[in-house]
C-alpha cells in the first residue's frame, strides 16, 4: 500500500503560521498528534470518512472530537438543518424551535425539569458552576484533578495569562477515590457549592477508567447530606453511552447535567439542564452569547435526538465499538504487543505497556494514519454509527499491520 504523503497540508500549516499563533491552535494542532504522519487541514467529510487537503481518505475515530455520532452529512440531520437555514438562521430574537428543543431535552434526559441553550460545552460547564454557587450561596467547586471541562478561565488546563484568583476557589482530589473526595470535601467544609465530574475518566495520556460504585454512592451521599450540586459534565459521552445521559448510565444523581458536542452531530449547540429546585436560582444568572439562538443547531439537535433514538444508534455503537476493541486486543496480541484498551466500547481508548512518554502510541497512530485509520495517540477515540463492519474490520487490518512495524521498531 502506497503511505500517505501530506505535502499540501505541512504547506498550509506553514504558511498558516504567519497568520494564527502557531499555525492552528488549541489540541487540533497536528503538534498533538504525530508530527508528519498526519494532516494539519481536512476538506471534506461523509459518514465516518474524511478526505485532507492532498486528497488522502480516512476512517475517523475522532470524529470530530466526538460530535460526529451518526455520520457526516447525514441526511436526516443535514435536511432538518436546512429546512430551517431557508427561513434563516440567526434572528434578532430565539427560533420558534427555542421551546420544541428544551421540551425534547427535558423528556429526554433522566431528572431534569429545565434547560439552557449555549454553543460549546465551555458555555454550559462555566453556567453549571454559577448555578451551583447561586443556588448553595457557597463557592467552592470540586474537581478531578486532570479532568478537562472546557477552555473557560477557571477551569483551563494550561494557558497562560490567567490571573491565580480565577482559580481560586477550585480544588481538587483523585477521580475514583473515594477517600480523597472526603479529604478535599473535609478541607473545605461548609463551603462547597458542587462537585463537577466527567461521568467516567477520560482525561487525555492515561488510560480511561470507569467511576468505581463506592466512588458515585460517596458523591451520592454525601451531596445529600451536605447539599452541595453533583455536576456531570455530559460534554464529551452524552448521547454515547444512553440516551437518557451518562449520570443515568452510571448512577450518578446529577443535579446539573452539560451536554455539547453530539447533541445536533456536529452543529454547534450544548445545553445544561437540571431539576426543578434550581429554576429560580438560575433566574440570576447572566448567560448569554451572539450566536447562542442561532436556530439552524436547533433543528440539527432536534432531528438528531430522534434520529438517534429512532435508529438504535447507541446500541449499534457500542457493538461496532465492542467488535473494535477485541479485534485490536487480539491482533495487538498476535504481535507480542501489551496494549490497555479502556473505556466504555462507543468511545475506546488503547495505550501501550512501558509506553509513559506515548512515543509508541505516536509511532503507532502515526502509521495508521498514513494507512487512512485516523487514530489518536493521546485522546480517546469515539465510534460512530456510520462505522459498518467492514469499515471496523478494515481498521483491525491495517491496525495489526501497524502492529507488526511497532513490535519491529520497539525490538524484543
Ligand atoms: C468533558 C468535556 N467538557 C467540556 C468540554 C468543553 O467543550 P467545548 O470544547 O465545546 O467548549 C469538553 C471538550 O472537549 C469536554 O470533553
Amino acid at each position: 500500500m502506497k503511505l500517505y504523503e501530506f505535502t499540501k497540508s505541512y504547506q498550509l500549516f506553514e504558511e498558516a503560521q504567519q497568520y494564527v499563533p502557531n499555525g492552528i491552535y488549541g489540541p487540533r494542532t497536528p503538534t498533538f498528534l504525530t508530527f508528519g504522519s498526519y494532516p494539519a487541514f481536512i476538506h471534506r467529510g461523509e459518514g465516518c470518512r474524511i478526505w485532507d487537503v492532498d486528497g488522502n481518505e480516512y476512517i475517523d475515530y475522532m470524529c470530530s472530537f466526538g460530535t460526529n455520532l451518526l455520520g457526516l452529512k447525514h441526511p436526516k440531520i443535514d435536511a432538518a438543518a436546512k429546512k430551517q437555514w431557508e427561513n434563516a438562521d440567526c434572528f434578532t430574537l430565539p427560533s420558534d424551535l427555542w421551546l420544541p428543543l428544551a421540551k425534547k431535552i427535558v423528556g429526554t434526559i433522566d431528572n431534569v425539569d429545565w434547560c439552557v441553550f449555549g454553543k460549546n460545552g465551555s458555555d454550559v460547564t462555566s453556567y453549571a458552576i454559577t448555578l451551583a454557587r447561586i443556588f448553595t450561596g457557597k463557592m467552592d467547586i470540586l474537581l478531578a484533578a486532570g479532568s478537562y471541562h472546557g477552555s473557560h478561565f477557571w477551569c483551563q488546563p494550561h494557558g497562560q495569562g490567567v490571573p491565580d484568583e480565577w482559580k481560586t476557589h477550585i480544588h481538587y482530589f483523585e477521580y475514583n477515590n473515594a477517600d480523597d473526595f472526603k479529604r478535599v470535601l473535609t478541607e473545605h467544609q461548609g463551603t462547597v457549592a458542587g462537585v463537577m465530574l466527567t461521568p467516567h475518566r477520560h482525561d487525555a495520556m492515561r488510560d480511561q477508567e470507569l467511576p468505581a460504585k463506592e466512588f458515585v454512592e460517596t458523591v451520592n451521599t454525601l451531596a445529600a447530606k451536605e447539599g452541595f450540586m453533583v455536576i456531570i459534565d455530559d460534554v464529551r459521552c452524552g448521547f454515547r453511552l444512553e440516551l437518557a445521559g451518562s449520570a443515568k448510565h452510571y448512577g450518578f444523581n446529577a443535579d446539573i447535567q452539560c451536554f455539547g458536542k453530539a447533541m445536533a452531530n456536529g452543529y454547534a449547540i450544548s445545553v445544561a439542564a437540571a431539576r426543578k429546585e434550581l429554576k429560580d436560582a438560575a433566574k440570576n444568572i447572566f448567560f448569554t452569547g451572539t450566536h447562542f439562538f442561532s436556530g439552524v443547531p436547533f433543528a440539527a439537535a432536534l432531528a438528531c435526538i430522534d434520529e438517534i433514538k429512532a435508529s438504535g444508534a447507541i446500541e449499534y455503537i457500542r457493538k461496532s465499538g465492542t467488535t473494535l476493541m477485541e479485534g485490536l486486543k487480539q491482533a495487538a496480541q498476535a504481535h507480542g504487543l501489551q496494549v490497555s484498551i479502556t473505556g466504555p466500547p462507543a468511545m475506546p481508548y488503547m495505550t501501550f505497556a512501558d509506553d509513559p512518554l506515548f512515543e509508541i502510541n505516536r509511532f503507532f497512530c502515526g502509521q495508521a494514519a498514513r494507512r487512512g485509520i485516523f487514530f489518536h495517540p493521546h485522546h480517546n477515540w469515539f465510534v460512530c454509527a456510520a462505522m459498518t463492519e467492514s469499515d471496523i474490520q478494515k481498521t483491525i487490518d491495517v491496525a495489526s499491520v501497524c502492529f507488526k512495524l511497532t513490535k519491529e521498531k520497539i525490538g524484543g
